[in-house]
């Protein structure tokens, strides 16, 4: 008897969840229908770097945004891991045991991805690295391993051709006539996949685009504004003057190398073209006001609407087409290059 009941209510079930299906057209939108809740976990690797923290702005509205449009109520938790790997570590075992459906890493360092890869492969959880891009081969070791991130190299090219433009149309950028770009590079950090791209491909477009240049000195700043001015504060006082183009890794360094202009109060006329890559809100006042010849836009709003549509598919098991992967695990934005004449479009962005 009581045999006989339970089977009879598991083949009402079983009819229930076929019309079910037929009515939703596909399982995957009876899933939706069903799912009321996600839990998305994010952890970032130094939550006052201007861009990160610009970016988790963006991304918080969009999910916003998704829970509008969906009903589905999105619970986001964000973790600052402050510059240490072990304590991201034992953020992302946190996250898990918080039972999130999917991890949003920005890697403190990138080379050491493993721990994560293990913690969220046994517990089957996707995650979504950005911005700090980890070796193929660990975005290889597992099939639910994903990267958001940009074109790193088109960065370095765009900020190569600002500088190279600057060199032929600004009256002075040549300070000393001698036809040669004297230039001066502000890093972000060693062993960062922008940094070193950046660099190279900055430089050698400015060739590429036909302007010699002469490197008079560098400076590693970590992606940081007071760091910056510190090592433009040391470069002027050997340079001085004859520094012509500050080439700065982000927007932040670049505002380092003028807040050193300004105390080292230098006259305007003889400060040096600075470049910077981001087109942060701060980046793009600086463009604006001619303290900074240009800067390249690292599409923050593209990259964060990448990583919430990823992590909300992703979280309810929906479908992944039409999100932009390039071999089922990439997706990379695009930059743009932003000079006086294009800045108001940015800064209403
Ligand atoms: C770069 C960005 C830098 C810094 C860095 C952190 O893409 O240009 O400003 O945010 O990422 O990883």
């Amino acid at each position: 008897m009581k045999r006989g009941s339970g089977s009879k209510i598991i083949s009402i079930g079983v009819i229930l969840c076929l019309v079910g299906s037929i009515l939703a057209g596909c399982s995957g939108r009876m899933r939706e229908d069903e799912i009321k809740t996600i839990r998305i976990g994010v952890t970032v690797y130094d939550q006052y770097d201007t861009f990160i923290s610009q970016l988790i702005e963006d991304f918080k509205s969009f999910a916003g945004e998704k829970e509008s449009q969906t009903g589905i109520a999105i619970n986001i938790e964000i973790y600052n891991a402050a510059g240490s790997q072990s304590t991201q570590n034992g953020q992302v075992e946190a996250m898990l045991d918080d039972d999130c459906n999917v991890i949003c890493v920005n890697l403190v360092d990138r080379t050491e991805p493993t721990t994560i890869i293990d913690m969220a492969e046994k517990r089957n959880v996707p995650v979504i690295f950005f911005n700090r891009e980890l070796v193929e081969e660990d975005l290889e070791r597992w099939e639910q391993l994903y990267y958001v991130g940009a074109k790193a190299f088109e960065s370095g090219i765009m900020e190569g051709e600002i500088a190279a433009e600057a060199f032929k149309d600004l009256p002075g950028a040549d300070k000393n006539g001698d036809g040669v770009f004297q230039y001066v590079v502000l890093e972000g950090e060693a062993g960062h996949q922008d940094a070193i791209v950046r660099t190279e491909y900055s430089v050698s477009t400015i060739i590429e685009n036909g302007v010699e240049v002469e490197k008079l000195s560098y400076g590693i700043a970590n992606w940081n504004r007071a760091q910056a001015q510190t090592k433009m504060t040391q470069m002027l006082g050997e340079y001085g003057s004859q520094i012509e183009l500050v080439l700065a890794n982000n927007d932040d360094m670049a505002l380092g190398a003028i807040d050193a202009l300004k105390a080292a109060e230098l006259e305007r006329e003889k400060w040096p073209v600075v470049v910077g890559i981001d087109g942060t809100d701060v980046g793009l006042e600086a463009v604006k006001n001619g303290d900074m010849a240009g800067t390249v836009y690292n599409d923050k709003e593209g990259q964060a609407a990448a990583i919430l549509n990823l992590a909300y598919e992703l979280s309810i098991g929906g479908s992944l087409t039409g999100l932009g992967l390039e071999d089922g695990k990439y997706i990379r934005l695009p930059y743009s290059k932003i000079g006086p004449d294009d800045v108001d479009d940015y800064m209403k962005k």
